[in-house]
């Protein structure tokens, strides 16, 4: 069933297009959103609504953070982020107005299904965005939004993170388009770059050699660092998530800002830092940031590798390698930049010699507490 792939997770990186073309499927209609009926709430619920939280685990609350600086931009509504296990704990204020969005590709996580129920219990909308239908969590939402992204069975989460980042981006828009924060020419704007997505996705999996050149120079290192900002923050934290997983290296995210206030003490030469560089087109503020940023470290002997937008010539005297990924609007950055990271912890722990989708003391859903 790995259709000729040597692995699952390999065979899942390479549906990322698919997935997330059979995420857009039907949902858009003449350039702006068209979700059916039950995969929202009504426009009255949506109106009223003055604060959504995001629950998940692992890498499905990297993509939910993601998805969080997309919502909160076009819907302005204040949007946060909780690690399900955190949530339940913490006492929440949630009102009729509050919606909790629940995101699992499983549908069967048990802390983020006992944070759906928390939620409803205490008054709170609920929404699943889910890849299993049928699943335990979205039968017990008020909505549901199926990502459709197909099985995944590789313990490691790839294309479900992607569709899980498109998903939220077409509640997104939807929200923006009710609340009447983002006009119709607006949102066609960022539907036609969503649409875009599959191709340019493909074609950086079709020119990814120099990915597994690196990964396999790299097969001996014991620590790997990766920084981002704004979207490109759960982005870092997510491939740093990927190759603890199945490569057992040491491996952290951070987020840019965050360097001087500790991280920074941990580059030493030789240190390798993969940096997802915004956009200079789209982001000017935060790519100069970033820019800054490298220069710190690679004062102080790090090698920079830079994830960045093809055009991206002012990156080229800072980093030692760099990865280009398509350009598209800011908000959808993240779907293209993650792909050469699970590119690389795939790689990485391939040349290890080791089972990728059979990580030690992992399973494909956490259905314990
Ligand atoms: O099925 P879920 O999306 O709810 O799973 C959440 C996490 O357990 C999952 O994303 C986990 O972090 C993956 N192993 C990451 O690759």
């Amino acid at each position: 069933e790995k259709g000729g792939w040597p692995s699952f997770m390999a065979k899942e990186i390479s549906e990322g297009p698919e997935a997330i073309r059979n995420t857009l499927r039907a949902r858009i209609e003449d350039g702006v959103i068209a979700l059916g009926e039950n995969e929202t709430l009504t426009d009255e619920q949506l109106k009223n609504l003055d604060r959504i939280i995001i629950v998940a685990c692992g890498t499905a609350s990297y993509s939910a953070m993601a998805g969080e600086y997309a919502i909160e931009e076009w819907a302005r509504v204040p949007v946060e982020v909780e690690l399900a296990h955190e949530f339940r704990y913490s006492n929440p204020v949630l009102t009729e107005n509050t919606l909790v969005i629940s995101i699992s590709q499983s549908g069967e996580t048990m802390d983020t299904k006992m944070a759906v129920q928390y939620a409803a219990e205490h008054g709170a909308h609920t929404l699943a965005i889910c890849n299993t239908q049928g699943s335990t969590i979205p039968r017990e939402s008020d909505a549901v939004l199926y990502i459709h992204a197909g099985p995944e069975v590789a313990v490691a989460s790839t294309k479900a993170f992607l569709a899980q980042v498109v998903g939220q981006l077409l509640f997104g828009l939807h929200l923006a388009r009710v609340r009447g924060t983002m006009t119709d020419d607006e949102i066609r704007t960022v539907t036609a770059d969503l649409e875009a997505l599959p191709e340019q996705l493909a074609f950086t999996l079709e020119n990814a050699d120099d990915v597994r050149e690196l990964a396999h120079w790299m097969s001996d290192t014991r620590s790997v660092l990766f920084l981002g900002r704004n979207v490109g923050y759960p982005v870092a934290l997510e491939g740093a998530l990927k190759l603890k997983e199945i490569s057992y290296i040491h491996a952290e995210g951070f987020a840019g800002g965050e360097l001087k206030h500790g991280p920074i003490a941990l580059i030493e030469p030789g240190q390798v830092v993969f940096v997802v560089v915004p956009s200079p087109r789209t982001q000017p503020t935060m790519h100069s940031k970033l820019i800054s940023n490298i220069q710190e470290i690679r004062a102080r002997g790090a090698r920079v590798i830079a994830v960045a937008e093809e055009g991206d010539a002012a990156v080229l005297p800072y980093a030692d390698i760099v990865l280009r990924v398509g350009t598209t609007h800011p908000m959808l950055s993240a779907v293209l930049s993650v792909v050469p990271l699970h590119l690389f912890a795939l790689e990485l722990a391939s040349a290890k010699g080791l089972d990728v989708d059979q990580p030690r003391n992992l399973a494909k859903s956490v259905t314990v507490e």
